[in-house]
């Protein structure tokens, strides 16, 4: 798995640091994934954990799959396996922040998998890096006080609504 994460050389302030931490997060099992795996070969992952403030809500950290093994659904598999799982855990939504320049995967993201835009966080580094914060219900049953709950949270956080 660290092999796997650090090849994605992702454009993050302390990109190795976050391979670390994500890696001892694994091992303490704050952070669960699922991996696609061809021949025993890693082509794809999704890492993901409970919200740290809000415990009715899945968040998926990273998802990749190997570009030679894209568009034969890994990528919506991951992602639907790691859905399941929230559900079996009574979770009612999952986010994901995606950064706005990456149309690709935001698309992937909101046609294929179905989850909306919810809000923009805006740059903590550079000017160009905001992401829109995707967000996914499970359910329809008390969606406006689930709705009102990240409203909040999400909103003293990153400031801008969608
Ligand atoms: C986004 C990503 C995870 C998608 O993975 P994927 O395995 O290609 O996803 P899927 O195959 O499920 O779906 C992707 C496309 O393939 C199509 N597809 C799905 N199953 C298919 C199949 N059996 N045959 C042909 N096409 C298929 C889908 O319709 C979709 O089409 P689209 O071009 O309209 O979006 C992958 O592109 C990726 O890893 N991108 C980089 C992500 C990244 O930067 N991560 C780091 C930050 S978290």
């Amino acid at each position: 798995m660290r092999k796997f994460l650090q090849k994605q050389n992702l454009d993050y302030p302390d990109f190795q640091g976050w391979v670390l931490q994500t890696m001892d997060e694994l091992t303490l099992q704050i952070k669960l994934s699922y991996v696609a795996l061809k021949k025993s070969q890693m082509v794809g992952a999704i890492v993901f954990q409970r919200h740290f403030e809000i415990e009715w809500l899945l968040e998926i950290k990273n998802v990749f799959v190997k570009e030679k093994h894209r568009n034969h659904g890994l990528g919506r598999i991951l992602f639907a396996l790691a859905e399941c799982a929230a559900k079996t855990n009574g979770l009612k939504g999952a986010v994901y922040d995606c950064p706005e320049k990456n149309r690709r995967l935001h698309d992937f993201v909101y046609y294929e998998c179905n989850f909306r835009n919810f809000c923009i966080r805006l740059p903590l580094y550079k000017k160009d890096k905001s992401d829109i914060v995707l967000v996914k219900f499970f359910c329809n049953e008390r969606l406006d006080s689930y709705k009102e709950q990240i409203n909040t949270i999400f909103q003293n956080k990153y400031g801008k609504l969608i």
